[in-house]
């Protein structure tokens, strides 16, 4: 992974393969965004001009537009990369974080191959040098796991140097030493959705995660198909019950001495959905390799919690199962007995995530965590409501669903809160079993949720994020978001983690 410093050299003495500088939008062409000094010393060895340079070559200052301008004699960076930022922020303010990250982001995406690069971005007031950060290091991200020898492309950015003049402050270097391991994180959940379903069946998920985590210090226990009969739990067993591969229930754990709170994560591991036998045609399958996106997450946080030391016990449940056709798959109409009891008849073997998850949840809530949220690709329906680029959150608890939605804000990923109407779950009466595993098609998303409450016992404080848009890419990267596996969620939950430390888990 690329390698991070922090420096309080000028953006005319680093010694780099190129300096990345800001440009916003002005009323007469772009103007260079005042950084660590950098715009004005760069400006300097252009000898005031680098501003018309950069408007005669057709830079604006849009977000994320890229110009690419050789340096002058005397500068040790052969290039410059001038990011855009939009529009300059109102006088005073600071630029927002998300903005910045973004505009990283796309200039290490842009830096894809070299060497090293350094970052010249504005990077004082609050969660600037963070965002900056976070943001050059997301976007550096590439995966080559499945190229041949001598294909692998231009490989990502090796290096990057963030230009602070506070660099040597310890709250700096605190706040870099975040955004590394949360990067790294994000990356590794990336990692895990972009290994095609051949290279990650549920039995290798577990075996990795168990590889992983003592490294960290995390724990880690797998319940394998044996002991997931033994225990009775007939959502994950039924899902997977058609595949070659046995489904694996792993639980991990990050537990600090210092913690009051316990927050655990249950995460929908599907490592292939073809639909089972309700099979998914042609056009809605070939991404399905995504579909254990939720589960990736949250491995992904519980070690950064580790990493982190955060003062908060994390837990993560990742309901590990691929859903496949075959003579041995649950039908549509079989009834399944879920753990803790309650029957569920399986009416559409393609709503799988929801029978995982049941399984899960109530596992979960046996250990009276102080808040669980679920994390799940679970459905179509909810990229129908918000798009491509914004997980849905919904919760049983007015106050929760508004901390996670905020939360997810203050870590530059999209959201929007959700209700769990009372009326859906009699679409999911089932005339031979408790409950069936589809209802009302409309809001589709909401239901899922509905069906998932059924599982929250105790009184839990329980949130649901469906993360099935913004949880893999189709299109072009953008920002600090590449093409594939994103990593969606992972900020979300750290962010949750490090609320829940500080005691901002209200009631
Ligand atoms: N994994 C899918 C949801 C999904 C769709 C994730 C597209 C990412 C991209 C889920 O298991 C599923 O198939 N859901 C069904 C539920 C339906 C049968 C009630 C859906 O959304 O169509
Ligand atoms: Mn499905
Ligand atoms: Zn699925």
């Amino acid at each position: 992974m690329t390698e991070l410093t922090l420096s309080n050299l000028s953006a005319t003495s680093v010694p780099a393969d190129a300096v990345v500088i800001g440009l916003v939008k002005g009323g007469s062409g772009p103007v260079p965004a005042p950084g660590p000094a950098a715009a004005a010393a760069v400006d300097e060895a252009f000898g005031g001009r680098l501003a018309s340079a950069l408007a005669t070559v057709g830079a604006k200052g849009e977000a994320e537009e890229i110009t690419r301008l050789p340096t002058p004699d005397g500068v040790p960076a052969p290039l410059v990369v001038a990011v855009g930022l939009g529009a300059a922020p109102e006088a005073g303010e600071p630029y927002a974080p998300e903005t910045l990250r973004r505009a990283a982001g796309a200039a290490a995406r842009a830096l894809a191959g070299s060497e090293h690069a350094a970052f010249a971005l504005p990077v004082d007031g609050d969660g600037a040098l963070a965002a900056v950060t976070e943001g050059a290091l997301l976007g550096a991200y590439t995966f080559t796991a499945f190229k041949g020898r001598g294909h692998e492309g231009a490989g990502p950015l090796a290096r990057i140097t963030v230009l602070d003049p506070g660099a040597a402050e310890a709250s700096h270097t605190a706040a870099a030493e975040r955004a590394l391991v949360v990067a790294e994180e994000v990356a590794r959940a990336r990692d895990l959705v972009n290994t095609p379903a051949n290279a990650l069946n549920p039995a290798r998920f577990a075996a990795l995660v168990e590889s992983a985590a003592p490294e960290y210090g995390v724990e880690v226990e797998i319940l394998d198909e044996t002991r997931l009969a033994e225990g009775g739990y007939g959502g994950i067993l039924g899902v997977g019950q058609g595949s070659d591969s046995p489904p694996r229930l792993v639980r991990v754990a990050w537990r600090s001495p210092a913690a009051a709170a316990t927050l655990a994560l249950v995460g929908k591991g599907i490592t292939y959905d073809s639909g089972g036998l309700s099979l998914k045609p042609v056009g809605a399958n070939e991404t399905m390799k995504c579909d254990m996106g939720g589960a990736a997450a949250v491995f992904s946080t519980v070690v950064a919690a580790a990493r982190l030391g955060l003062a908060v016990n994390v837990t993560g449940w990742l309901a590990l199962a691929e859903n496949m056709p075959s003579g041995s798959s649950t039908r549509p109409g079989d009834v399944l007995t879920m753990y803790g009891g309650k029957t569920v008849e399986v009416l559409n073997t393609d709503a799988e995530g929801r029978l995982v998850m049941a399984d899960a949840l109530a596992r979960a809530c046996e250990e009276s965590p102080d808040a669980l949220v679920d994390i799940a690709t679970l459905t179509g329906a909810m990229m129908v409501a918000l798009g491509k680029r914004t997980f849905g959150v919904m919760a049983n608890d007015d106050a929760f669903r508004t901390l996670v939605h905020e939360t997810a804000g203050q870590a530059g990923e999209a959201s929007w809160p959700l209700p769990l109407p009372a009326d859906l779950l009699d679409t999911l009466k089932s005339p031979v079993a408790d409950l069936a595993n589809v209802g009302e098609r409309w809001g589709g998303g909401l239901t899922a949720g509905v069906f998932l409450q059924e599982f929250v016992t105790d009184g839990t404080r329980w949130g649901h994020l469906d993360i099935a848009g913004p949880a893999f890419n189709e299109g072009g990267p953008f920002g600090y978001t590449p093409k594939g596996g994103t990593g969606s969620a992972v900020r979300t939950l750290v962010r949750l983690a490090e609320r829940v430390a500080d005691g901002e888990l209200a009631g």
